[in-house]
């Protein structure tokens, strides 16, 4: 995916569907909101593929290099889900309810 900051088109270029959709709903988000997405890394998701890194480097076994992916990968969703969940409870509580509704139509693909 790249970060082009060309609006959602530039964005999204490259990236599979489901995550094309999830982008181009937080830009409408941003977008209704009047505020500008600038890009910001996620020292959180930083962290989760510098344990799995770090794991992979260990010469595990094919059978637990394949059980800490698959690992990785659960922590990376309760990650978004978490982070969803958060703009959610922000959403409701600042009455944004479209942005609310885009959000939640988010989440509930990553659940
Ligand atoms: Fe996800």
């Amino acid at each position: 995916m790249t970060t082009t900051g060309k609006g959602s088109q530039g964005r999204t270029e490259g990236a599979p569907r489901a995550i094309q959709g999830h982008l181009e709903n937080l830009e409408t988000v941003f977008k209704q909101l009047g505020v500008k997405p600038h890009d910001i890394e996620c020292d959180g998701v930083k962290g989760l593929k510098k344990q799995l890194d770090h794991a992979v480097n260990s010469n595990p076994s094919p059978e637990l290099l394949n059980t800490m992916i698959a690992g990785g990968v659960a922590k990376t969703e309760h990650y978004e889900v978490s982070a969803y969940s958060g703009m959610i409870d922000q959403a409701k509580f600042f009455g944004h309810k479209n942005a609310k509704k885009l959000l939640g139509q988010n989440l509930k693909q990553e659940e």
